[in-house]
């Protein structure tokens, strides 16, 4: 179905920029650059200036940042990470993958982990917590590693949500061992296909990242320290992303601007929950606007009916997902939102009149004009 405002509009963010698109394109192609080259190794440093840390390590995905972290930073078989029980599955993938437990607990009304309900969640077992940024809003990073240092933990940075959102001034990938980044391309800061990276200030974690991407190889020495994988951000994806960084902080303020107009329009709703949390300190991206409305599906579905795309991720939390064999010890919080969550379309590229329709459809719904 054709929608009046789509959930995102990878087509004209393209065209907004095609002529440094192309030029980047027309450069990667001409010098046949494609692996492992200057574009890669100059956005991983715009990459790493960005978000205040020392390195950044492309990898091919969210996904692959989160496994090769958990890897670097000695997780394995026995141990227990700490993942919230609202999260894209990738996060707990990534822990089961090296042969750990993942062990949930339920978010907060913010949507990220309940720092209250971590600690009792620590056993002699655990390893790691791995926080996730949701939707462009951080986790309480000091109060997670506050109990991560008095715990002797590793902090995991999921931030694949959050580029540029900050703590005090602090921005998310900066605070852990290291963040996890995805370029997936309705991310943030989105590629033309999947792509990832780390961010850390470790020397030996960047290290180990850089090997294991590439086969366990060090690329000067050509010896295999281990065996390792193929998640290299390719040359040509870095060099998009490259382009696409410099705009970021302009982007970002157009998505405040967005948000601050759907709330305008939208707050005298009392059946709405909108995402504003008003933390001093705390700096929202606004990756995603996501409600809460209390008539659920009949909220997104109408909206979803009268031309505007939404996404309601996710009705179905991944923990119920039987063949994933993950242990639900009773979430309340996460159990609600998933029958509430109704993200509204949200990129920088929305002309206001897009946002205008998206704000009179849903005040229709609830009968006002
Ligand atoms: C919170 C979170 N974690 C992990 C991932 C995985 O990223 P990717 O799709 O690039 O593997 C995503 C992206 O979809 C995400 O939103």
């Amino acid at each position: 179905m054709g929608y009046r405002v789509p959930f995102v509009n990878p087509a004209v963010s393209y065209r907004l920029i095609k002529n440094e698109i192309d030029a980047a394109y027309a450069d990667v192609m001409s010098r046949g650059d494609l692996i492992d080259r200057g574009h890669l190794k100059r956005f991983e440093q715009c990459l790493a200036d960005f978000v205040g840390c020392r390195y950044a390590v492309g990898v091919n995905s969210g996904y692959d940042a989160l496994h090769l972290s958990l890897r670097a930073a000695g997780v394995g078989p026995g141990h227990e990470v700490i993942v919230p029980a609202h999260t894209f599955v990738a996060t707990a993938s990534a822990v089961v993958n090296v042969g750990a437990t993942p062990v949930l607990v339920d978010v907060g009304g913010d949507f990220n982990i309940d720092c209250d309900r971590v600690e009792e969640a620590i056993s002699e077992r655990t390893r790691a917590i791995l926080p996730v940024h949701l939707s462009g809003w951080m986790a309480d990073m000091p109060r997670i590693m506050e109990i991560a240092d008095r715990h002797g933990l590793v902090v995991i940075e999921d931030a694949c949500q959050s580029l540029g959102s900050s703590v005090e001034g602090k921005r998310a990938g900066s605070w852990g061992v290291t963040g996890c980044w995805s370029f997936y391309p309705f991310k943030i800061l989105g590629g033309y296909g999947d792509g990832g990276a780390i961010t850390t200030d470790d020397p030996e974690i960047a290290l180990k990242a850089r090997r294991m991407r590439f086969n366990g190889e060090d690329r000067e020495t050509g010896e295999y320290h281990h065996h390792g994988f193929t998640c290299l951000l390719d040359n040509l994806q870095a060099a998009f992303l490259d382009v696409k960084l410099r705009h970021l902080p302009r982007w970002i303020e157009r998505r405040k601007q967005i948000a601050e107009l759907y709330r305008a329009s939208l707050r005298e709703i009392d059946d709405l929950l909108l995402p504003h949390y008003e933390r001093p300190g705390f700096d929202h991206v606004y990756q995603n606007y996501t409600v809460r409305s209390g008539r659920e599906s009949a909220f997104s579905e109408y909206l979803s009916t009268n031309g505007v795309e939404v996404l309601t991720q996710f009705r179905k939390p991944y923990y119920r997902h039987e063949a994933l064999g993950l242990e639900d010890r009773g979430f309340p919080e996460t159990e609600a939102l998933s029958r509430e969550v109704c993200s509204l379309p949200m990129y920088p590229e929305l002309e206001d009149e897009d946002v205008l329709f998206v704000i009179e459809t849903v005040r229709a719904f609830y009968g006002l004009s």
